[in-house]
């Protein structure tokens, strides 16, 4: 196995080589790919022709797969598309057609265009998420990712000291609530309560590299014991500083390739594509996470 990064005006992206997903990797391969993922936070493998049970097996080297909740998802299970242990992020329904504009589904998934961290609404967040582009458009349909431990670098030593004496509350209600999907209105008590802020640090430490991140995503809407308005701005800021030109990387795809990223450490977003017309169909394996990071 051996890798190259990818220029850009930082090096947080790696395009690895020598590594078969459809077969079992080594001990060794696999610590070596782990660190590779901690120490660059951004992995592309190429040419990746696999099926969802290749990659959940090829996921399950990284930990624990993370099933996609039909706790936090308003998808019921019956509408589901592919195996709990796959995160759907194509564009289709189950009859593998576009899901038509209004379609609440579609609605819902085109929060993955916010720029964010995958699950951070859970109370133990995920870690790594492999991303495998099966069908892609041929317009668009990027992946942007942007590097949170140069936007923690960026900051004065007052403001790291600031930021990480404080506690975030992420929900799908404050991402999705961004696209005008107001979950009070539209769902019941009981289905809101699945959807309760849950606390993270605004900061986290890589236990491989030592490097300080911001931790941010679309989910993270209020700062504790802040009034919401105070929250929104201090957010927006932190936001501004971690997705500056210079710490984007953006993946243009190409059949089969697979992405992996820590969430720890990056944030990503969609880019707009003709999803109307075009099918894109890439599938998502997350890794769970170990430990809650805050007692709540
Ligand atoms: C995801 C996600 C963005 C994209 O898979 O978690 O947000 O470009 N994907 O599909
Ligand atoms: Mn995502």
């Amino acid at each position: 196995m051996n890798f190259k990064v990818l220029k850009s005006k930082i090096d947080f992206t790696a395009e690895v080589f020598g590594i078969d997903a459809r077969q079992n990797i080594s001990h060794e391969q696999k610590i070596q790919l782990t660190k590779l993922i901690n120490e660059y936070a951004v992995i592309i493998l190429k040419n990746q022709k696999i099926n969802d049970d290749e990659q959940i097996k090829f996921s399950e080297n990284f930990g624990f797969i993370e099933p996609a909740g039909t706790n936090t998802e308003l998808t019921k299970i019956t509408d589901r598309r592919l195996s709990l242990k796959m995160n759907d992020v194509s564009n289709l329904d189950k009859n593998n057609k576009p899901l038509t504009k209004s379609n609440q589904n579609r609605i819902f998934a085109l929060g993955n265009r916010l720029w964010h961290t995958d699950a951070s609404f859970k109370k133990i967040p995920v870690t790594f998420s492999i991303l495998s582009g099966r069908k892609v458009s041929s317009k668009g349909g990027e992946t942007e990712f942007c590097d949170m431990r140069c936007g923690y670098k960026a900051l004065s030593n007052k403001m790291k000291n600031k930021v990480e004496s404080l506690i975030g509350e992420h929900s799908l209600q404050y991402s999705r609530g961004k696209l005008g999907f107001i979950m009070k209105d539209v769902l019941t008590n009981k289905e809101l309560k699945k959807f309760k802020p849950v606390l993270q640090p605004l900061v986290r430490k890589n236990y491989v590299t030592d490097r300080k991140s911001l931790y941010l995503s679309a989910h993270l809407g209020l700062i504790k014991d802040w009034e919401l308005a105070d929250s929104i701005l201090f957010i927006n800021d932190l936001m501004e500083i971690c997705t500056r030109p210079d710490y984007i990387y953006s993946h243009k795809w190409e059949e089969n390739d697979l992405v992996i990223w820590d969430n720890t450490q990056v944030m990503h977003r969609g880019r707009y594509f003709n999803d109307q017309k075009e099918i894109r169909d890439v599938r998502r394996t997350t890794i769970a996470g170990t430990e809650m990071l805050i007692d709540q």
